[in-house]
């Protein structure tokens, strides 16, 4: 049956939409959008709430295959449904590493079994994550992988970085980034500064990150190749990537909750293990200049890097924990909280941030609230206040780095392709 959703604010920036407008979804498209619409269907009321082209966390640790005690791909897209996501990128640090079309295939079958939303994989760029041998990357996106990424570690090598993307640029495909030199970083284990020297904890410096920050760049003018820098979180960085982007080059970057909300200062005394994550949790000075980076359009896309532990792997000590926190259940209650509501962002440039350039950089269909459009649509209520982690979470993991934080604004109602995935805040 025809569904009307009624007198929420729609905003969307690329159908030029700012006000509260009717639409109307006839399966899995939308029919009509407009003022007071009539039609024989089932009628949403949604009024004071907003309703935008569906999320996309493009930075997204499913763990399954191999890491089923972390997290399952139904586990953790329930978690994106709830976070009020209708996509994700998957990140290839599976076991076996997604790096052939038959693990890409395993993901996405067991994505549309759970059903909670659409998942883009990702494939490995080097066989293993090792850096050594090209991947199988014909054979990734025959299967549907939609970018190369060997996060959770940078291709250590810039002449192997360079022969990926000359060999893997024929298919269109973004490569995506998480910068991190082994050598310089080495067992650093949070930001290289005053709070590491403090706590005797091994440094991660931010020069680390930047190394391949710009190398990444100078191979991206080298073979013209698409590339995406993942969880930015250094002032330099940043400039580095504005830089880029003013020569033209292919670039583009994304940016984490906890890099732009977090700093080294909450690991001080506490050595919670929550706050651990690759790339650091860095200073004030960073994150201030990351948050610049979104307001002025230099980062493109802000994601998760959700990343679910076991709690048992997180309960030891500070060196042996492993790096990630969880965050997609609340990434658009921080963003709402911290950015939209003291004027930094609106509401438009939050959806071409959560949205339209995910999917635009992932090369993957756009959505818009418009006649036509795939309906893949979030709706949320701009002023529900909440406790970060009070009701629990839908992920198997409790790792969220931003537990007992209160933060205002909340997903009620998220459509996939005109199916409901989430219905009052309840995961359908
Ligand atoms: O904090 C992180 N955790 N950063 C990464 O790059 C990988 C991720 C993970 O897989 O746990
Ligand atoms: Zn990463």
């Amino acid at each position: 049956m025809a569904l009307l959703l009624k007198g929420a604010h729609v905003v969307d920036p690329v159908a030029g939409i700012d006000g509260v407008l009717d639409v109307l979804i006839e399966g899995d498209r939308i029919a009509r959008v407009g003022e007071a619409l009539q039609a024989d269907a089932e009628v949403r009321d949604l009024t004071g709430k907003y309703l935008v082209p569906g999320l996309v966390d493009m930075h997204v640790h499913l763990r399954e295959p191999g890491f089923e005690h972390k997290g399952t791909i139904e586990s953790e897209t329930r978690a994106a449904a709830k976070g009020g996501m209708t996509g994700v990128c998957s990140m290839p640090n599976t076991n076996p590493v997604t790096d052939n079309g038959t693990v890409v295939e395993y993901v996405r079958a067991c994505a549309e079994r759970a059903g909670h939303c659409r998942v883009f994989p990702s494939g490995a760029m080097t066989k293993g994550l090792k850096g050594e041998i090209i991947s199988e990357m014909g054979d990734m996106v025959a299967h549907g992988a939609v970018a190369f990424t060997d996060d959770g570690r940078g291709v250590q090598s810039a002449g192997m970085l360079r022969r990926c993307m000359d060999y893997g640029k024929m298919f269109g495909k973004v490569f995506m980034s998480h910068c991190q030199d082994e050598e310089l970083v080495g067992d650093g284990q949070i930001n290289e500064g005053p709070v590491s020297t403090r706590l005797g904890l091994a440094g991660w410096p931010a020069e680390g990150e930047e190394l391949q920050v710009v190398r990444d760049i100078q191979i991206a003018r080298l073979t013209g190749a698409k590339l995406h820098i993942q969880h930015i979180s250094t002032a330099r960085g940043i400039a580095a990537v504005r830089a880029a982007k003013a020569e033209g080059l292919p670039v583009t970057c994304e940016a984490a909750p906890h890099h732009l909300f977090l700093t080294d200062e909450a690991i001080d005394g506490t050595y919670d293990t929550r706050l651990k994550v690759n790339p650091p949790l860095r200073t004030a000075e960073d994150a201030a200049a990351v948050r610049a980076g979104v307001a002025d359009g230099t980062v493109d896309a802000i994601v998760t890097d959700h990343a679910p532990h076991a709690d048992w792997e997180k309960a030891r000590e500070f060196e042996y924990a492993p790096f990630g926190m969880t965050g997609i259940e609340c990434s658009l209650a921080l963003v709402i909280t911290n950015l939209v509501k003291p004027g930094v962002i609106d509401y438009a440039r939050m959806v071409e941030l959560m949205s339209v350039n995910p999917r635009r950089i992932l090369g993957v269909d756009p959505v818009s609230i418009a006649a036509g459009s795939l309906a893949d649509i979030t709706v949320f209520d701009p002023d529900i206040a909440w406790t970060v982690g009070e009701d629990g979470y839908a992920s198997k993991a409790r790792n969220c780095g931003f537990d007992g934080v209160s933060v205002t604004g909340r997903a009620t109602d998220v459509y996939v392709g005109g199916v409901a995935t989430l219905v009052d805040g309840a995961v359908q």
